[in-house]
């Protein structure tokens, strides 16, 4: 079973739809679109319905059942009007749904389920060329032209490298996720043929790896690969992926190549991390965990997690600043968001060296002897390596205070400052076993584990 082609074979038909799933997805697409389009001369809006993304494509994983359908206007229509309009109609054709909801991308749409089928019912213009879009769904239709024409025949290879990156669980370009988009894929794959050739170039990528299948890149972008976007020359399709999850790949690619494996194609499903092991876990390794727990708010991810990734980078920076050194940190979040970091140590010393000027800078050194003469320091203003100091109380000696006093002055984000403003918890160590989610128990063993 180490036959490279041996386990794609076997990936394929795990992953591959077969006819029957292929020909009710495509009988709820047509019914869909039919009804966009009737709606739309009932209401005389000249407007059409149209199927996009891996279901238009033939590039959909068996059993994902996602259905991206855009209600196309025309491109000199009021944005305000395809916004409130592209809306009505939308919500008109979820009403026969099971269940419906607006989400907001860079504007509103209704994401539904019919018949176990997620739907996404998405307002966009029709514009020439991708060059003039008003709004970056826009482009997506020209994905759509691009890959169909190439993309004939090499739909299973799709297929399995998507799979792999699941497996691996770098897939997904949401921006809790900053992984590969299926559009991505489909590129990787045009460029260089098959999955196994995109696995043996990528296990020899450097950063800054440059693929522009259309030879028309006009920008220089920073990010640590770009692949330039053959229906836009100024975008760089690969600019959600993070580094780490690009070298993530990279490893994973040449681990397979070495060591074929069909367990690359599977996710791990981590098991909760119970009570016990915890404390465990915890005294093993010595440090300290500190957990900020608030309500999440009722925002879609795209705009949470950046918001988290932010709210922990700014609180990363805090910590150091008053002396706590962080060994790793996270973000989970469903209900409630937690903020979870190791410390080296929670606790200092409550005495803290203040480092002062060199001697010799007068001014700076008549400053600092002045300031520090009353007597509440630990020691006088001395003289170490040609500069002043003294020893002074530590404004904050434990890490759980100067969140609890401090959390308010980080860069919070619009939508977390006004849930931690209402409310917000630190736990510490096994204060933290005080949340007994399961998904946030999985959260834990992956946090100690990587
Ligand atoms: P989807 O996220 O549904 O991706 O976006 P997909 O290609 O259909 O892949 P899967 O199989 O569902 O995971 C639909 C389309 O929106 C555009 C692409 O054209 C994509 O095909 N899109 C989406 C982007 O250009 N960038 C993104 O980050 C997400
Ligand atoms: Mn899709
Ligand atoms: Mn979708």
């Amino acid at each position: 079973m180490n036959d490279i082609h041996t386990i794609r074979n076997s990936v394929l038909s795990r992953i591959k739809p077969t006819e029957a799933e292929r020909s009710r997805l495509k009988a709820l697409a047509e019914s869909i679109i039919a009804r966009i389009n009737a709606l739309g001369e009932a209401e005389g809006l000249n407007i059409k319905g149209e199927l996009v993304g891996s279901s238009a494509r033939g590039t959909w994983i068996s059993g994902e059942h996602d259905l991206d359908i855009f209600i196309m206007f025309q491109p000199d229509v009021e944005r305000k009007e395809l916004e409130e309009k592209g809306l009505y109609i939308a919500k008109k054709i979820a009403k026969d749904s099971q269940s419906f909801e607006e989400r907001y991308a860079e504007h509103p749409y209704i994401h539904a389920v019919f018949d176990g089928f997620e739907v996404d019912l998405v307002p966009a213009f029709k514009v020439e060329r991708a060059s003039e879009i008003k709004s970056a769904v826009d482009r997506t239709p020209f994905h759509n032209i691009y890959v169909a024409s190439i993309i004939k025949g090499l739909e299973d290879e799709v297929l399995v490298l998507k799979q792999f990156l699941k497996g691996i669980g770098v897939y997904g370009s949401e921006l809790k996720t900053q992984g590969f988009s299926g559009y991505l894929v489909e590129l990787l794959i045009i460029n260089y043929g098959s999955c196994v050739k995109v696995l043996e170039a990528a296990c020899d990528w450097k950063s800054g790896i440059t693929i522009d299948i259309e030879k028309h890149g006009t920008l220089v972008h920073k990010d640590p690969i770009i692949v330039v976007d053959p229906t836009d020359p100024a975008r760089n399709v690969a600019a959600a992926l993070s580094l780490d999850n690009m070298c993530i790949f990279m490893d994973r690619a040449c681990e397979f190549l070495e060591n074929p494996d069909e367990a690359y194609f599977s996710a791990k499903a981590s098991e909760p991390l119970d009570d016990k092991s915890f404390n465990k876990l915890l005294k093993s390794r010595g440090t300290s965990l500190l957990a900020i727990e608030f309500a999440a708010p009722d925002v879609v991810e795209d705009v949470l997690f950046p918001q988290l990734y932010k709210v922990r980078e700014s609180i990363h920076e805090m910590f150091e600043r008053y002396d706590f050194h962080v060994y790793n940190k996270s973000v989970w979040a469903e209900k409630s968001a937690v903020l979870l970091f190791e410390l080296e140590s929670s606790k200092l010393p409550h005495v803290k060296r203040h480092v002062g000027p060199q001697v010799w800078s007068k001014e700076h050194a008549v400053a600092f002897k002045s300031k520090y003469t009353d007597s509440d320091t630990f020691s006088n203003v001395f003289i170490r390596d040609g500069r002043f100091m003294v020893e002074i109380p530590r404004k904050y000696d434990r890490a759980k205070k100067l969140v609890e006093s401090e959390i308010l002055n980080c860069a919070l984000g619009k939508h977390l400052a006004l849930s931690i403003r209402k409310e917000f918890h630190v736990l510490e160590d096994e204060e933290i076993l005080s949340i007994r989610d399961e998904e946030f128990r999985k959260f834990l063993r992956k946090f100690f584990e990587k």
